[in-house]
């Protein structure tokens, strides 16, 4: 079972939680229902997945209380600007089946066009409405947040980013924190067909503490205050993503994990990763 982390808007995000892209929304009904029962209660998802249904569909049949989930959606470009978010949102709540979501994010900043502010406009109302618990960004740089920060009210809650000890993001991280924004990392495990996971020093450290390498990652979001959404489709992965609180790395660990960084330039934007 995942702690929690407290947000700056008071409310609190279990630190991991369940990644839902690429499923679609048979497949992501029953991943749902497999995480929940194997204990998560954080589930991430967004309009642009294609798969609220799905996520909806699987938090019904678990016969869990929805008070005790965390769900994220995200709204993409097409749902950018006042109105449109207003809609974007009645519709993710309508295939979701819920009343509200926990955290809602401006799926991307839209380069070339400038909307986001007048979409945060928008998230302040609907947090204020009770629609949304908390509301936050992703894929949003330290220059879209300095323009939020300067031109609107809410702090946003959470940045989540493609973020890796392969994908450090360091510079991202640190204005997040300094702002006391909680960054999110999506892609942790490198993302679907990355070969971090191979990395040899992983295996050492899993044979070191009895882990697999992608505990050993996962474990580096968790020491580093991060809240982490793993995605797998397997319930047996997805228990093992989870029983990641019953080791600690070492400072030394820590030295050895960071050659995996492939330095500033890495990493993908979300057109590309789909997230
Ligand atoms: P699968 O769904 O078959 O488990 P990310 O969260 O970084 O996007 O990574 C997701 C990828 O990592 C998916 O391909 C997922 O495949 C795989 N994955 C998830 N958990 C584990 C694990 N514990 N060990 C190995 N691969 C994993």
């Amino acid at each position: 079972i995942s702690p929690l982390i407290t947000l700056n808007d008071g409310h609190s995000i279990p630190q991991l939680g369940l990644g839902t892209w690429p499923l679609d929304d048979r497949q992501v009904a029953t991943a749902v229902v497999h995480a929940l029962e194997a204990g998560y209660r954080h589930i991430d998802t967004a309009v642009k997945y294609g798969n609220e249904e799905g996520v909806g569909n699987g938090i019904r049949a678990s016969g869990i209380d929805r008070g005790e989930l965390f769900i994220t959606t995200k709204l993409d470009g097409e749902f950018q600007g006042q109105d449109r978010a207003v809609a974007g949102l009645e519709g993710s709540l309508s295939r979701l089946g819920l009343d509200y979501v926990d955290l809602l994010l401006i799926h991307w900043p839209l380069p070339g066009r400038d909307e986001f502010v007048s979409t945060w406009k928008t998230f302040e109302r609907l947090q204020a409405e009770g629609k949304a618990r908390s509301i936050g960004v992703s894929n949003f740089k330290p220059a879209h947040l300095e323009r939020l920060l300067a031109e609107t009210d809410v702090v946003p809650a959470v940045n989540q980013i493609q973020l890796s000890p392969a994908v450090t993001r360091t510079a991202d991280r640190e204005f997040d924190s300094r702002h006391g924004i909680v960054t999110e990392s999506y892609s942790p495990l490198g993302g679907s067909g990355a070969s971090l996971l191979q990395a040899p020093i992983l295996t050492q450290l899993g044979e070191k503490y009895g882990k697999t390498p992608a505990q050993v990652v996962l474990r580096w979001h968790i020491e580093q205050g991060l809240v982490v959404i793993p995605k797998s489709a397997n319930s047996e992965r997805m228990r093992q993503n989870l029983e990641v609180f019953d080791f600690a790395l070492s400072p030394q660990d820590l030295a050895e994990l960071a050659d995996l960084d492939e330095g500033p330039g890495a990493g993908n934007d979300s057109d590309r990763t789909g997230h």
